[in-house]
């Protein structure tokens, strides 16, 4: 496991060498050339706000994404199917096949790190093409856990 995959909840166990403080983790994650956004497991809010996928989730992907992802799009013409504006997003990201890797779903409810919305919005690179959005600024890292968190509260159509 490289140093990227670290995971900073994880807590040790009798015995165990405690981890170094936060910030050592962190710099030593930015001496290896990985931004922080590279770890699927990392929550940066923690908080118990239930995410709406129409009114937090929706927003971001009508903003940033369906420019590209709509018919005549980039990601259309390239031949993804995945459409991302408000009609039609929902039917194509929940428990969908993903075009690039048949084996990889875009959104499995309640695992964020198995979903692939997620790698491709948070790791730069993702293992199959470009970070989301192509050729533009990574999304902040609040919209990354708003994505997150909706996806583990069971990714609902609320
Ligand atoms: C500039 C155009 C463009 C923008 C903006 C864009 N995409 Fe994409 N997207 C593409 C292209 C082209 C591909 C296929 C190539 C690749 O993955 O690098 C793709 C692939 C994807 C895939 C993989 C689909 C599959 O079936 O495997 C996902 C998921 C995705 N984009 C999500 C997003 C999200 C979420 C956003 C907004 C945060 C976004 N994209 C913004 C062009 C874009």
């Amino acid at each position: 496991m490289s140093v990227c995959c670290a995971r900073p909840g994880y807590r040790p166990g009798p015995g165990r060498k405690p981890l170094p403080h936060a910030a050592t983790v962190a710099l030593a994650m930015m001496l290896a050339g990985c931004p922080a956004e590279t770890d699927l497991h990392v929550d940066n809010n923690n908080d118990n706000k239930v995410v709406s996928f129409a009114n937090d989730v929706q927003p971001i992907l009508t903003a940033t994404c369906a420019g590209c992802h709509s018919p005549g799009g980039g990601a259309d013409r390239f031949g993804i199917a995945l459409q991302l504006t408000a009609d039609v997003s929902y039917g194509l990201l929940v428990n969908q096949p993903s075009v690039l890797g048949s084996e990889l779903t875009l959104v499995v409810p309640g695992e964020a790190a198995s979903s692939f919305l997620l790698e491709k919005v948070s790791s730069n690179p993702p293992s199959i093409g470009d970070r989301m959005p192509r050729f533009a600024p990574a999304l902040s890292l609040a919209q990354i856990d708003l994505i997150r968190d909706w996806i583990k509260q069971g990714a609902r159509d609320n």
